[in-house]
């Protein structure tokens, strides 16, 4: 039987070798990412994007619950697929960062930084987030980049305790963006960036992320192995993980989390 979606699933760019080459546009859903995940063949559409005009229960990381709204802002999930080696996971979360970082660079906005592992912040406040999910199917592993990119209206449409650690692209440059369009162009970014990682250039890339991060010698608190402690960020390992120096000058890894500008 026929996917009662597949007639809405259009080609998007056929040229792109791993992610955004069709489309499934919905006016809304409860969790793009939730969508893809919870659907074995949607999940196995090599490239597909998932874009809805609004979600009624987004997810963060973390367990956190993502502001939606309508036709507001970017919701959109990709899904990566088949066989992506694992040990490129790490570095393919940092990249979806560095692809939003790129394509909002095109618009000529100031202060923009990635904040690990992959938020991107227009003058210090969060403009986008991204939530890297997996799924074993079989033997297969799919990976889901869920994206979630402010595009209109101002702090004030989000809850009281996000207002003054989030931004929109319009608050922020007056602009009025496209969201279809800029949809594109991370997509061609993110595209660009895995296929140079699967090529083995994840070293330039990783310089590139770090230039980008604005973060090299930034304090920050973090949690490790189910202890807080402090330290400055020395730049990423070559497996994508953090760096952090401790006050002690002993270097870890950070894997996961968040960490906390001081
Ligand atoms: C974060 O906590 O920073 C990650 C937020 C990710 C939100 C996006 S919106 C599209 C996709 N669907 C979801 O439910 N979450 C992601």
């Amino acid at each position: 039987m026929k996917h009662p979606l597949s007639h809405r699933i259009r080609p998007l760019n056929t040229h792109r070798k791993h992610v955004g080459l069709s489309l499934l546009l919905l006016k809304e859903a409860h969790s793009t990412n939730s969508l893809l995940l919870d659907d074995h063949e949607l999940l196995s559409q090599k490239g597909l994007v998932v874009l809805a005009d609004r979600q009624t229960a987004g997810r963060g990381r973390k367990n956190r619950t993502w502001e939606s709204g309508s036709n507001r802002h970017l919701f959109a999930s990709a899904v990566l697929h088949p066989v992506l080696p694992q040990r490129l996971f790490p570095a393919i979360t940092l990249l979806a960062g560095l692809s939003v970082f790129r394509a909002l660079s095109a618009l000529d906005i100031e202060g923009l930084s990635i904040k690990w592992p992959n938020d991107v912040l227009i003058q210090g406040k969060k403009v986008c987030g991204i939530l890297c999910e997996s799924k074993k199917v079989g033997n297969t592993l799919f990976m889901v980049l869920g994206i979630g990119l402010n595009i209109e209206g101002d702090a004030s449409q989000f809850s009281c305790d996000l207002r003054d650690k989030v931004t929109t692209i319009h608050h922020e440059t007056g602009k009025a963006v496209s969201r279809d369009i800029l949809l594109d162009q991370i997509l061609s970014e993110l595209d660009m960036l895995i296929t140079n990682a699967y090529d083995g250039k994840t070293a330039s890339l990783f310089a590139e992320w770090e230039r980008c991060s604005s973060s090299l010698g930034r304090k920050v608190r973090f949690e490790h192995e189910g202890m807080v402690m402090q330290g400055s960020i020395s730049g990423l390992a070559s497996s994508g993980t953090l760096l952090v120096k401790r006050d002690n000058a002993e270097v870890t890894e950070v894997l996961s989390g968040e960490i906390i500008y001081l």
